[in-house]
């Protein structure tokens, strides 16, 4: 809990006046919102840009103003949590199951933030299971073709023990990989599969990483 609000604190440095934010989702970016809204509390005029109807709920319970995505072509700066970060700026994302509008918000801005506990950061990407975001239309013929490219499939169930499903409409799977070699190679393989939207591998994105060490140290890693 100390990294976390150790890493939110920091990322809020990066906003300036008249920034567009993109907001990701997760607990790390839980911390970040409640920073950036005391911000706005004091005076700070940013816009939100929000990646999840968590984060859209979290935003405007905190008053920090969002714009529709849809109004803007451009985005300042993008901070968001990662559930496992390297050292060549690549990212594994998704375990709240917003990876898609993450990539889309973080493609789009001009500078993106990673803010992490030491934990996720790893030699190797792989041992958190990489998700996947698949239209629900013949998901099972789309596993199979997934777990041809060598890693083990699950369906990732909600509470309800139904399908999770997206904020876009779509499920996820979690791809056992293990070890990624080539994550660049192993997200085109991904994508080039029919019923698949996107997947959580984030390559080589990350501009800036905040990393949140047990002993109350920060390190901050720029590209
Ligand atoms: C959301 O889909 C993920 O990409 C999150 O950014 C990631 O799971 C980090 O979440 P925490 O900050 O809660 O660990």
């Amino acid at each position: 809990m100390l990294e976390k609000q150790l890493v939110g604190q920091k990322a809020v440095e990066y906003i300036e006046e008249g920034m567009i934010v993109g907001l990701g989702t997760g607990s790390t970016v839980n911390i970040v919102l409640r920073e950036l809204g005391n911000k706005v509390k004091q005076g700070l005029k940013i816009h939100g840009v929000a990646t999840s109807k968590f984060t859209e709920e979290r935003a405007l319970e905190l008053h920090i103003p969002l714009i529709d995505v849809a109004d803007i072509d451009h985005i300042d700066i993008m901070i968001d949590g990662a559930d496992e970060a390297n050292d060549q700026f690549n990212l594994i994302k998704g375990a709240k199951g917003a990876l898609l509008r993450e990539k889309m918000i973080a493609t789009s801005s001009t500078h993106f933030v990673v803010v992490i506990g030491e934990q996720k950061y790893v030699h190797k990407l792989g041992a958190f299971p990489l998700p996947v975001e698949i239209v629900p239309y013949a998901w099972k013929v789309t596993i199979r073709q997934v777990e041809r490219l060598g890693c083990r499939v699950t369906l990732r169930m909600s509470e309800s023990d139904i399908p999770f499903i997206t904020d876009n409409g779509n499920y996820i799977i979690d791809c056992h990989f293990n070890h990624i070699e080539e994550p660049s190679v192993l997200s085109t393989q991904i994508n080039a599969i029919p019923g698949v939207v996107d997947n959580g591998l984030f390559v080589d994105m990350a501009d800036t990483m905040i990393i949140g060490k047990a002993d109350g140290k920060i390190e901050i890693k720029e590209k």
